[in-house]
């Protein structure tokens, strides 16, 4: 008999009840990304959404995951135009045809719901429009393939297939993760691979897809803060990102 590589031991598996929290979390993260969107013009300072985002969580019993993470001193992530992830929420006002990201993670009830969204500040370029529509549709493609017995390879496939297909790039620094009880567990969810390859996904899992996708190439560097990512090229970067949960015959969104 063949022995089965047992490579998905380590990731952990949620039950009907765990899917209820997390679903819970995950649509209040949603809402506060809704929330904030109103929020969202020229003129206004990255460290007022941060705060008003923090508020609407806690206003509705959750807290911010990642406020005092590692180190993190801020409730959101902000990072606009060649921002990839982890801009940090400051004095910085946002200006008119911007592109922003802001990504939201809730802890409710002990459940992390992680989503996010980039935003267009006033009017933006043509070209801005359409990374923001494929990067959206690039995290779509990874979502709607979603079911047991995919591979992890299969879903990166999809993404990549898709973003470069309009000749965008995918990053390789940064990738989805598992989810559920904690921030960040195990597997990770590369955006970009060969079908087939890579760990089998199982009903139960629960995990994040969160593509950032660039207009020039996928090389990124981290500034002096330790925290906020950048193109190298400084190209201009986009990122949308939901919490998915793995079932019978698909999938749920918790973050919709
Ligand atoms: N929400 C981010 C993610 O999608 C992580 C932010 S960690 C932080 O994984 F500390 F930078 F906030
Ligand atoms: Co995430
Ligand atoms: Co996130």
């Amino acid at each position: 008999m063949k022995i089965e590589k047992e490579e998905s031991s380590s990731v952990k598996i949620y039950n009907d009840a765990d899917f209820k929290g997390l679903k819970k979390s995950g649509e209040l993260a949603a809402k506060a990304l809704e929330y904030i969107k109103k929020l969202i013009k020229p003129g206004v300072k990255t460290n007022f959404i941060d705060q008003a985002a923090n508020k609407y969580l806690n206003d509705h019993g959750a807290f911010s995951a990642p406020l005092f993470y590692r180190g993190y001193m801020k409730s959101i992530c902000t990072s606009i135009n060649h921002v990839v992830c982890h801009g940090i929420p400051g004095d910085k006002v946002l200006n008119e045809g911007d592109i922003v990201n802001v990504d939201i993670t809730s802890i409710l009830d002990g459940y992390y719901g992680d989503t996010s969204k980039t935003f267009s500040v006033g009017n933006i370029s043509v070209e801005a429009e359409k990374l923001l529509k494929v990067t959206y549709e690039s995290m779509m493609e990874g979502i709607k393939i979603l079911k047991p017995g995919i591979t992890l390879g299969d879903i990166g496939f999809a993404i990549q297939s898709y973003a470069e297909s309009h000749g965008y790039s995918v990053v390789r620094d940064f990738c989805g993760h598992g989810i559920g009880k904690t921030f960040h567990e195990e597997p990770n969810i590369l955006h970009y691979g060969k079908k087939g390859e890579g760990m089998k996904i199982k009903k139960g899992m629960v995990f994040t897809i969160e593509p950032m996708i660039n207009l020039g190439e996928y090389h990124t560097k981290v500034l002096q803060d330790g925290w906020t990512a950048v193109t190298k090229d400084k190209s201009l970067s986009a990122q949308f990102e939901h919490t998915v949960g793995i079932i019978d015959n698909g999938y749920e969104i918790f973050t919709l």
